[in-house]
């Protein structure tokens, strides 16, 4: 789980280099790609992880990244407000970048560790399920980032009640 979630986290570092490396043309495309992985991959921690942490003896280490996930939509939001043909697009879209970055390092060190003392398998395998398929759904999905974190949310949550 760690691995996967690692994995995630480098793909998101990969999508946000690709914002930075497009040209004005392919640039709304970019941004749209990481936003929409970004959103799958929230959700199934929003869903699945954040809550588990919150019932271990650190329950603060959860309820931090689940207050550093509202920053990160709040900082989108600002982006998606600014547009990116804006002047203060770059500045915008590097605060979102530290703010992304600095969370995915907090869940790396400090929530994943603290998780993997008592995850059960079966649970282990519904995360893992879950990051799968909200990988693969970002391609399809459409809207702002609130849309697509509503919509993978929504889908997670059926897919953890199925389960
Ligand atoms: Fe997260
Ligand atoms: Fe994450």
């Amino acid at each position: 789980m760690l691995a996967a979630i690692t994995a995630q986290h480098a793909e998101i570092t990969r999508l946000v280099a690709s914002v930075h490396a497009a040209d004005g043309a392919g640039r709304p495309d970019a941004l749209h790609q990481l936003l929409a992985y970004l959103a799958g991959h929230e959700a199934v921690e929003e869903v699945l992880l954040h809550p588990s942490a919150q019932s271990t003896a650190e329950p603060e280490v959860g309820a931090e990244r689940v207050a550093e996930e509202e920053g990160i939509g709040q900082q989108v939001q600002r982006l998606e407000d600014a547009g990116i043909d804006s002047p203060v697009f770059l500045t915008q879209f590097g605060l979102m970048e530290e703010a992304i970055s600095q969370h995915a390092k907090a869940e790396e060190e400090r929530e994943l560790p603290l998780l993997l003392e008592d995850i059960d398998s079966a649970r282990a395998a519904l995360v893992l399920h879950a990051l799968h398929e909200q990988a693969s759904a970002s391609a399809r999905r459409t809207g702002s980032f609130a849309e697509m974190l509503e919509t993978a949310t929504h889908d997670v949550r059926g897919l953890a009640a199925r389960h």
